[in-house]
């Protein structure tokens, strides 16, 4: 009650540079956390939290934010392998959730700053206690598998994302990991971490979301998050593997203590970045669980894509008009471009509803694979030995991609881009052109 009471005399002090916090629908306290009052300028989950008991910082409990869920079917919408943004601001009236975003900027506060904005002594308008964007401490999310906020715990809620040198701009985003597994039923529990690197008071941040994964395709749960540890200098000491969010400078539940100074001369602040050894980015080291079936939210993952399947139907036709008609021989004067493309396009079609991420990395697999092929193809390889091994390449491409995104096995576009492939280059179907080359390897291309 006293920290309460001392807590909330500090925001008072502070509310004027108010702090930062991640708006979106499936935000806890969206519009407040003010019984009975709709407030569009909720500025009710920026406030830091420092010296704390476990219950006052846990998801900003001290002015109640886990009292107010977002309202039923409001998530934050993970894309698995892709990524989600948020609108980081110090007012909910200065975000698009408000007033129809009429009083937005690219700027947290709905100011306008220069793009390399930089006060040496900080910045403190917006106030993201930092000098500038090289020295934003960064944030991140986690998750919990659970769907009910009171069973988080710093045991299972672990780190999937960080976002380097923010807080920033007002609009950001945060990548997901490919592998994240499907949520229960009723979602999952997100939270969102921020620990400043100086700029005033050491203190930190953590909010709660109601979150869910979608396009979801992992079959292995997060595993156990460790306590991470400060490893500046000595990155082999850094913790590998799921971690918790860092808990700091509260009166208890800590789970890392720093002391001494940073290499840049500034007191060690245990920040969501490489120093607590947190990579940029989705984390992909985190699914060291056991396996789960990820068949919960696969039929309604094949609803929500049905629509990106138009893109599907488009590259087809495409593929179909280029496709050569020939046969193997003449094929392979036209193949450089016509298969290339018809790669491509197979690619990117089999890649539906895996996240931009996961398909730009597919396509770019993909095409490695073509200059490989066709680079030592041109000069040194007789065009039989060639078709061969592009037919085992589309095959196992197909193979592979279809693992990856069992949806599209049910589609018929993805095994009509392999037959039109297949046809047109080998004068043969998918199912013929598998005996044709039984023995090359994909591990061989790269
Ligand atoms: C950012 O701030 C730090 C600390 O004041 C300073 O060392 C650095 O040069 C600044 N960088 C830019 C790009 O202004
Ligand atoms: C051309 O490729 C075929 C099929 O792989 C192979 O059997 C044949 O020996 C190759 N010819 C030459 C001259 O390398």
């Amino acid at each position: 009650m006293i920290f309460r009471s001392l807590a909330v005399a500090g925001l008072s002090a502070t509310a004027v540079q108010a702090h930062l916090a991640p708006y979106v629908k499936g935000m806890y306290a969206l519009n407040g956390a003010v019984a009975g009052v709709v407030n569009y300028n909720n500025e009710d989950v920026v406030y830091p939290l420092w010296q704390l008991s476990q219950s006052d910082w846990w998801f900003h409990g001290y002015n109640n934010v886990p009292d107010f869920p977002p309202a039923d079917g409001d998530f934050l919408e993970l894309p698995a392998g892709g990524s989600f943004t948020v609108e980081i601001a110090s007012n909910q009236g200065k975000t698009s959730l408000s007033f129809n975003g009429a009083y937005t900027s690219e700027w947290p506060d709905g100011n306008t700053y220069p793009e390399d904005y930089n006060i040496p002594t900080c910045i403190t308008s917006p106030n993201m206690h930092a000098q500038n964007q090289s020295m934003a401490a960064g944030t991140a999310f986690a998750i919990s598998y659970t769907s009910t906020l009171s069973e988080v715990t710093p045991g299972n809620l672990v780190v999937f994302s960080v976002a380097y040198n923010t807080p920033w701009k007002r609009v950001q985003s945060y990548d997901v990991p490919a592998a994240m597994p499907a949520c229960p039923e009723g979602g999952c529990i997100c939270g969102w971490g921020w620990v400043p690197n100086g700029c005033g008071e050491p203190n930190m941040y953590h909010l709660p979301y109601r979150c869910k994964v979608t396009g979801a395709t992992g079959t292995k749960a997060v595993g156990t998050p460790k306590p991470p540890v400060w490893c500046q200098d000595d990155p082999s000491s850094c913790v590998s593997g799921p971690k918790q969010m860092v808990y700091w400078n509260q009166l208890e539940g800590n789970n890392i203590e720093v002391s001494g100074y940073d290499n840049a001369g500034d007191p060690k602040s245990p920040g969501y970045n490489g120093n607590c050894g947190f990579a940029d980015g989705a984390q992909n080291d985190i699914f060291t669980g056991g396996s789960v079936s990820g068949a919960k939210t696969s039929s309604t993952t094949s609803v929500k894509e049905e629509p990106k399947v138009a893109t599907t139907t488009t590259s087809k036709t495409s593929s179909s008009t280029v496709a050569p008609s020939a046969t193997s021989s003449a094929a392979a004067a036209a193949a450089p471009t016509s298969l290339l493309d018809m790669v491509m396009t197979g690619a990117m079609a089999m890649t539906v509803g895996m996240g931009m991420t996961a398909a730009m990395k597919t396509a770019a697999t993909m095409l490695r694979t073509w200059n490989r092929v066709m680079g030592t193809t041109a000069a040194t390889r007789n065009s039989s030995r060639v078709m061969a091994m592009i037919a085992d390449m589309v095959m196992t491409a197909a193979t592979t991609m279809r693992t990856l995104n069992p949806a599209m096995v049910m589609t018929a576009d993805t095994v009509m881009i392999v037959d039109t492939a297949m046809t047109g280059v080998m004068g043969t179907t998918a199912a013929t052109a598998t005996t044709v080359a039984p023995t090359a390897s994909p591990s061989n291309w790269f």
